[in-house]
């Protein structure tokens, strides 16, 4: 019997890279979607999947419309950097195609400012804070009096918050 080839453990160590070589490009051919842009690397229908979806949100101007008073108040006072539909909720609930479609969200509780405006350590401190204490928000005499119950809303306005 011949004496094996003193090369033969290469020639099998590049038949399994080969192997895995033509393994990988198989499953990559077979998993790139049909509309990949590989020029700028992301899949071509995503684009037209997302731009179908129904609007949810219609932004600050989409409540203009119909709201102007608030509208115009609200962009002049500290609360213009929040959107509407962040205290709201979005439009799709509430109207559609130039009409009311059903009752727009209305939170009065202190739950829904303290989210925002409770005081912490995490918050920067020229954030405007509830504060009782004062040890990182501004001392606010009147807030030192309140219980645990009273409505930010005696005082406050949602549009118009400083008091
Ligand atoms: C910080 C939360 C917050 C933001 C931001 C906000 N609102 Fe309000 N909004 C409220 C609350 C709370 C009430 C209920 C006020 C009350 O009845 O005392 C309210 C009431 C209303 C009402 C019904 C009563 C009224 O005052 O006319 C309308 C309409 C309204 N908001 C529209 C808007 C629009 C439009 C925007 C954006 C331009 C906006 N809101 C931004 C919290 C907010
Ligand atoms: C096609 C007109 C229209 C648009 C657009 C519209 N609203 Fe209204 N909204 C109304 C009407 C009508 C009422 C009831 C009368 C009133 O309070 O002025 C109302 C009432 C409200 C109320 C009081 C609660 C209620 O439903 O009665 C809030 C809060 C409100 N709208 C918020 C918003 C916000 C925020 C937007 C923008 C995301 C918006 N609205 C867009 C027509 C509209
Ligand atoms: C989604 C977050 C958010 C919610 C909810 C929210 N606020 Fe604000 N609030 C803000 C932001 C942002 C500012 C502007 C801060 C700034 O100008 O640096 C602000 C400003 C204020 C100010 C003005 C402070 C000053 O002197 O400049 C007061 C007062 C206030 N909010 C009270 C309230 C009350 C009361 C509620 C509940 C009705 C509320 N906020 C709900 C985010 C929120
Ligand atoms: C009894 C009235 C009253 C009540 C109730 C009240 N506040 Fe105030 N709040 C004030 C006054 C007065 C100021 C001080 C305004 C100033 O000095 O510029 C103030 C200031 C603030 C400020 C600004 C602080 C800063 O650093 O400039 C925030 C935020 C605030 N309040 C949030 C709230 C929240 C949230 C609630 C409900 C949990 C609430 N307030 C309840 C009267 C009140």
């Amino acid at each position: 019997m011949a004496a094996p080839s003193p090369r033969s453990h290469l020639y099998r160590l590049l038949l399994i890279l080969v192997v895995f070589g033509a393994g990988f490009l198989a499953v990559k051919q077979w998993a790139t979607p049909d509309s990949w842009n590989y020029e700028h690397w992301y899949r071509g229908d995503a684009v037209v999947e997302a731009a179908a979806q129904p609007l949810v949100y219609g932004g600050n101007d989409s409540c203009k419309t119909c709201h102007k008073d608030v509208a115009k108040l609200w962009r002049k006072k500290p609360h213009r950097k929040v959107a509407c539909e962040t205290c709201h909720g979005p439009i799709v609930d509430h109207a559609k195609a130039g009409k009311k479609t059903a009752v727009a969200f209305i939170d009065k509780t202190r739950a829904q400012c303290l989210n925002c405006h409770l005081e912490g350590i995490n918050r920067p401190r020229a954030f405007p804070q509830f504060s009782k204490q004062g040890e990182i928000g501004k001392l606010v005499p009147k807030h030192k009096e309140l219980d645990a119950v009273t409505p930010c809303a005696k005082c406050h306005e949602a549009h118009d918050p400083r008091p």
